[in-house]
C-alpha cells in the first residue's frame, strides 16, 4: 500500500491588504512597485484579532474531508504544520482537534516553517504506510499577521507574508502507480538563527524578560521575526532546485516529464530561477504567492487547492512539491496524482 492525496482544500480569511493598503492603512513606506518588482507579491489577506490558525484550519480541514468522501469521525491522525501556533504550547492541532469534535484523536504538530507541509506529508505517508493511521488530516495553517512588524522598520519582512490555511487528506491505496512515490527532507541548523523570531528564550530564566513588578518585557529585537534576506534566497534557490534535481535522479526522470511543479509560494523570483534552472515553461510551475504573500506551512496546500479546482492538477499527473523555509529547512516530494 503507497500512501496518496485524496483530496484538498483551503481558506483565506476575507480581509484583502493591498500593498497599497499597506501604505495606507499601516503608514509603511514602501511601494506597490518595490514589493512587486522584488518578491511578486501584490496582495495578501489578514485575520481579524481573536482568529488563531485553528480557526483558519477548520473550514479547510471540514472541506478536505468532504472532498475526500469522508465523515469527519473517519480522521484518525491530526498532523498540524505551524510557526505561528496560537501559543508556545499545547499545539495547534490540539485546538483544531477540538474544534472538528474529535476527542481522543492524536493530534501532533509540525514547527518546520515553510517546510512544515513536506514534513507533515513525510510524516502523514509514514503512518499510513506502516498502518498507524488510516485517514489522516495534514493541515498546514498560519496566522503571520499578528507576528508582523507593520511600521516602516519591520517592512522587509511585512510586505512578505499573509494568513491562511490548506488542508488535505492522505490515505492509502492499493494502486501501484498513483501516490506519494518519494520524499526526501533536509535541514541544515547553522542557518538556525538567519530567519528566526525569538520572543521566547528559554535559555534564559524567565523566558520572556520580566520587569520589577514581574511582568513580562519583550525586547524590541525579539518582538518580530528577523531574517538576513539575501541569505535565505541564495539557499533557497540552490537547495530547492538540488532537492528537485535529486528526486528526478532517484526516480529515473527527466525534469521534462513533470507535468507540474509545486514550488513553496515565498518570492516569484526564487521560483522563477527554479523555474529557468529545471528548464521548465511558466504553465509548470505555477505561482499564486502575487494573491496571498507567503502563507508558510499552508502555501503548498493552498497552491494544490487552486490547481485541483481549475482543472490544471488531474489525475495521472507526475508532480513535484518542493519547499525551503526558517532552520533552515527543505522538502521534496515526487507525486503520481
Ligand atoms: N519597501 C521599500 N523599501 C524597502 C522595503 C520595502 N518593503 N524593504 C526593504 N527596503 C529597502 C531597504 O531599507 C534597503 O534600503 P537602503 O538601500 O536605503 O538601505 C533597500 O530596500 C534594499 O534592502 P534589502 O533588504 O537589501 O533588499 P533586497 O533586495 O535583499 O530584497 C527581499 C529584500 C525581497 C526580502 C529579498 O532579500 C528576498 O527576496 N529574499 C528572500 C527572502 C524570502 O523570500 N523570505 C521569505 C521567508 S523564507 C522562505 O519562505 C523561503
Amino acid at each position: 500500500m503507497r500512501a496518496y492525496i485524496a483530496s484538498t482544500a483551503f481558506h483565506v480569511p476575507a480581509d484583502v491588504v493591498t500593498n497599497n493598503d499597506l501604505v495606507k492603512r499601516y503608514g509603511i513606506d514602501t511601494t506597490h512597485e518595490w514589493i512587486v518588482q522584488r518578491t511578486g507579491i501584490e496582495q495578501r489577506h489578514f485575520a481579524d484579532d481573536g482568529i488563531g490558525p485553528s480557526d483558519l484550519a477548520l473550514p479547510a480541514s471540514l472541506e478536505a474531508i468532504e472532498r475526500a468522501g469522508l465523515q469527519k469521525d473517519d480522521i484518525d491522525m491530526i498532523v498540524f504544520a505551524t510557526l505561528s501556533p496560537e501559543h508556545a504550547f499545547p499545539g495547534s492541532g490540539c485546538y483544531l482537534q477540538a474544534k472538528l469534535g474529535l476527542p481522543g484523536v492524536p493530534a501532533m504538530d509540525i514547527r518546520n516553517q515553510c517546510s512544515g507541509f513536506l514534513y507533515a506529508l513525510a510524516a502523514a505517508k509514514g503512518m499510513v504506510e506502516n498502518r498507524t493511521a488510516k485517514n489522516v488530516l495534514v493541515v498546514g495553517g498560519e496566522k503571520h499577521s499578528a507576528g508582523l512588524d507593520l511600521t516602516t522598520e519591520g517592512r522587509t519582512v511585512a510586505c512578505l507574508f499573509g494568513d491562511g490555511a490548506g488542508a488535505v487528506v492522505v490515505r492509502g491505496t492499493d494502486d501501484a502507480e498513483r501516490g506519494i512515490r518519494w520524499m526526501n527532507l533536509g535541514a541544515d541548523g547553522r542557518y538556525a538563527d538567519v530567519l528566526a523570531q525569538q520572543v521566547w528564550n528559554s535559555r534564559n530564566r524567565p523566558f520572556i524578560k520580566a520587569n520589577a513588578d514581574g511582568d513580562g518585557i519583550v525586547p524590541k529585537a525579539a518582538m518580530w521575526a528577523h531574517m538576513d534576506g539575501k541569505q535565505v534566497f541564495k539557499n533557497a534557490v540552490e537547495k530547492m532546485i538540488l532537492s528537485v534535481m535529486g528526486m528526478c535522479m532517484e526516480n529515473q526522470l527527466d525534469p521534462q516529464e513533470l507535468d507540474l511543479v509545486v514550488c513553496h509560494q515565498a518570492n516569484m523570483r526564487i521560483n522563477e530561477y527554479v523555474r529557468d534552472q529545471l528548464g521548465l515553461p511558466a504553465e509548470k510551475v505555477p505561482n499564486n504567492l502575487q494573491k496571498y504573500g507567503n502563507t508558510t506551512a499552508a502555501t503548498i496546500p493552498i497552491l494544490l487547492s487552486e490547481l485541483e479546482r481549475d482543472g490544471r492538477l488531474k489525475q495521472g499527473m507526475k508532480v513535484a512539491l518542493v519547499g525551503f523555509g526558517s532552520g533552515f529547512t527543505w522538502g521534496s516530494a515526487y507525486v503520481v496524482w
